[in-house]
Formats: C-alpha cells, structure tokens, sequence
C-alpha cells in the first residue's frame, strides 16, 4: 500500500529507521518489561541538492558527546540531546558542525557531528579514529575503510590526539578530511578550529579521494557501477 513512498529521483532515498521504546506503563528510571520494536521508512531527499560541499567545523573543547563505557556506541536518544547544544553553538560561530573530543582527556578525536571522521594523509593513508566504545561504528565507516583498502589505498584505525592532527594538517601532512554517514555518504571538511585557531585543509575544495570514494559508494548504492563488494541486494 505505501510502496508509493520510495523515492526513485537520483539522490534520493527510503530511510530504514529501526527503533525500540520501553512501553511499561510506568513513570519512573528502571528497566521496562515490556517494549515495543518497529521500524520507520521515511522518504528522504537528496542530501546534496546542490553538489557536494566542504564545510569549517568547530573542534568543542567543553561539551562532550559520550563518555568510556556510557552508551555511545549507539543510536540513544540520549547521546542526541546531549550533542544538540555544542552543535547549536558551533553554527552561531560559524560552523557547520562539532568535532568531538573524547570525554576523559577531552583530546582524542571520536567523531564529527553525527558523523564518523576520517583523515587522508599524504594522499594515500586513511586515518580514523579507532573504536573505543565511546564512537559509533558507522556502516558508512567500515564502507569507506573496506572500499579504501579496495582501491589500494592504505588505512588505520588509531587514537588520533587532535593536537597531533593540528600539527600534522599545518605541516601539510593531512590533505584531506571528511565525514562519514549514511544521509550524507562523505562530507567534505575543509577547515577545522581549535582553541579560537583556524586551519585550512588541503585547497579548501572537495579532495580527490574524497571525491573518488563518494562517486564509488553512490555508483554502487545506485548501480552505476559494478558491485566489487556484494553488498547491492535486489529487492522483489
Ligand atoms: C552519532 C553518529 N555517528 C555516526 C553516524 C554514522 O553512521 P552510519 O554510517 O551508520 O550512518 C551516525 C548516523 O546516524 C550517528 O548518529
């Protein structure tokens, strides 16, 4: 009845939502006995209605996201509003989004937004954040890190200290950034602030790699281009 709803325009997308809320008749903190599971569709448009676009982000050195055996290795609710403030902060400064910082040293990178984050140095090293409990293991992550190695480039899965990473972007050592997420696939990052310093990365456009990883992970998603990794599923 509803499959009116999937969207065919190039770009677009059915969002595939699964969700779980505790359904106990009861006000109060403690765990439900009873839950309800189901799973939204919702149509979504192309996220990119006018070709991909780098954007400055604001390393938050205050607020932080998830804290070491809390829940952010998941989609809660909670790890939502927490982030709402820092990022509202972020705009009125100017910036797109929050770079977040771990929540014991405030100095390891976790993620961007609600986004994984990726470095590329020297223009064939993939560098992210490795996993820790705290960063969410993005499907767009282990996308991109197995379609990298695919494409011979190489990658890593390190504590990344975002002092380390000012330095290593001012001594031209990183020539790439990006975000990772289903609704955006990459997002270009193209300055980062820290501490009220401003760096620019790479030329300040959209990098090669980049690029080359988000035409491959949308020409698969749409079947554009042959599939190397099996992971295109017809529906009938
Ligand atoms: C906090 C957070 N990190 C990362 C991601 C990216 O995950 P995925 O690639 O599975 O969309 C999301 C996506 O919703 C997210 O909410």
């Amino acid at each position: 009845m509803d499959k009116e709803w999937t969207p065919h325009a190039e770009g677009t997308s059915l969002y595939i939502r699964p969700t779980m809320i505790a359904t106990d008749a009861h006000l109060g903190v403690s765990a439900s006995k009873t839950y309800l599971y189901y799973v939204l569709l919702s149509p979504s448009g192309a996220y990119y209605a006018a070709g991909l676009a780098p954007v400055g982000i604001y390393v938050e050195d205050s607020y932080v996201r998830a804290v070491r055996g809390g829940i952010g290795f998941a989609k809660t609710g909670g790890n939502y509003a927490a982030s709402i403030l820092a990022g509202v902060k972020a705009k009125h400064s100017g910036y797109a989004q929050v770079l977040w910082l771990d929540g014991v040293h405030q100095r390891y990178i976790e993620e961007v937004g609600a986004m994984n984050m990726m470095f590329v140095y020297e223009d064939k090293k993939i560098v992210t954040p490795v996993l820790n409990g705290s960063i969410l293991p993005g499907i767009t992550r282990d996308s991109v890190l197995k379609l990298a190695k695919k494409l011979g480039l190489e990658t890593e899965e390190v504590r990344m200290d975002i002092n380390d990473v000012f330095a290593d972007i001012k001594a031209g050592k990183i020539t790439e950034a990006f975000g990772t997420g289903t609704a955006a696939v990459v997002s270009p990052v193209n300055k980062l602030c820290f501490k009220g310093e401003e760096v620019g990365i790479g030329d300040g456009g959209i990098g090669k790699l980049t690029m080359k990883l988000y035409d491959t992970l949308t020409g698969i998603q749409f079947g554009k281009i042959d599939d190397p990794m099996d992971w295109i599923v017809k529906v009938k």
